[in-house]
């Protein structure tokens, strides 16, 4: 294992005002995202929509790495360029999303576990070939109260997935994202979110440690820790920060270069004004890690809601991508003013 070229590439992705846009959705979820603005989910609309969000220009004053998914790492944008290769041109680490799902977990009602480690190995070697530096995994966890869930069972299930899959990462020189993910669905309280986020981290710390992971050749996308969406108490965004550091300085070894949250469902402001608390918090609070963004639905919607498939829309969607991100990229440095 190069533990210098990983370290290297982790450390590149939480670079000082930048940030990853995770562009990975799968083809059914893109279909929604699509749809949802009245276009047809084919894979030439995709790829239509993949180079507008990647031929923005000034994409990478912001963006340090971009999340593909399996079709766009291997497709040509319509003028025949690789997709990696644009992305290269502006400075943008190339990723990819290796896991293939959330599936329901045997035995255990109403959970899921995520898949994808068979044949893994092999998967890894090709992604490098077609220039990906660093992979992402995600793990789903489900809070329901009167259930009792997550159980325990669904907690260690994912945690080991996720070491498993982080340590054949970092085998083939790849920085592992490590994406374990407490939904925001829900009637849970923020007190609930900060315990059952807790457990989960400190789970899936405790397995990186046994699967030999290099943290410092590793990123770690996490949720916030936010009220639960159907909870008529929403926390300020102050009380979301001030829990959500708590509960990854509790959790997270120093080692690790850099946080990188995921927005989850939350609107596009929230995402924003959370990070940037957050990063106004750090200093006084000395934290060893970089906290930034590995957006998604808030880097990509107002792009999305745009377009809506009208060529003639194409620069004002990248316009609206390009100043999500560059809210980001300020907020990732504390020095986001609403
Ligand atoms: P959201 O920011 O939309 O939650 O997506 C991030 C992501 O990559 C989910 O795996």
């Amino acid at each position: 294992m190069d533990h210098a070229a990983l370290k290297q590439t982790a450390t590149a992705m939480v670079a000082p005002g930048q940030g990853i846009l995770a562009m990975d959705e799968s083809n059914p979820t893109c279909g929604k995202r699509l749809q949802a603005v009245g276009v047809e989910n084919t894979e030439p609309n995709r790829v239509t929509y993949r180079d507008l969000l990647l031929g923005t220009p000034g994409l990478g004053d912001y963006i340090s790495g971009a999340i593909l998914y399996d079709e766009t790492i291997r497709q040509k944008n319509p003028e025949g360029r690789a997709f990696t290769e644009l992305m290269q041109e502006q400075g943008i680490i190339p990723g990819i999303k290796v896991d293939t799902g959330a599936k329901d977990l045997a035995l255990h009602p109403g959970e899921k576990v995520t898949e994808g480690l068979d044949g893994l190995r092999e998967r890894l070697e090709e992604y490098r070939g077609f220039g990906a530096r660093f992979c992402k995994w995600r793990a789903v966890i489900t809070i329901d109260m009167e259930k009792g869930l997550p159980g325990r069972g669904c907690i260690e299930a994912n945690a080991h997935a996720l070491a498993r899959y982080a340590a054949l990462c970092q085998e083939a020189g790849l920085v592992p994202i490590v994406e374990p993910e407490v939904l925001l669905d829900g009637g849970h309280s923020i007190e609930d979110s900060f315990a059952i986020t807790r457990e989960t981290q400190h789970t899936v710390f405790e397995q990186l440690y046994r699967q030999n992971i290099f943290f410092e050749g590793m990123v770690l996308k996490p949720s916030m820790v936010l009220s639960g969406k159907e909870n008529a108490k929403q926390a300020s965004v102050q009380e979301v920060a001030e829990r959500t550091l708590e509960c990854l300085q509790q959790t997270v070894p120093a080692a690790v270069p850099g946080i990188a949250f995921l927005s989850g469902g939350q609107s596009d402001e929230q995402a924003t004004q959370h990070l940037n608390t957050m990063n106004r918090l750090a200093a006084e609070l000395a934290l060893p890690w970089r906290l930034t963004f590995s957006y998604a639905r808030a880097l990509q919607h107002q792009a999305l809601t745009t377009w809506k498939g009208d060529p003639a829309r194409v620069e004002a969607a990248r316009k609206a991508l390009l100043h999500r991100a560059k809210l980001n990229s300020l907020a990732s440095k504390g020095e986001y003013r609403d």
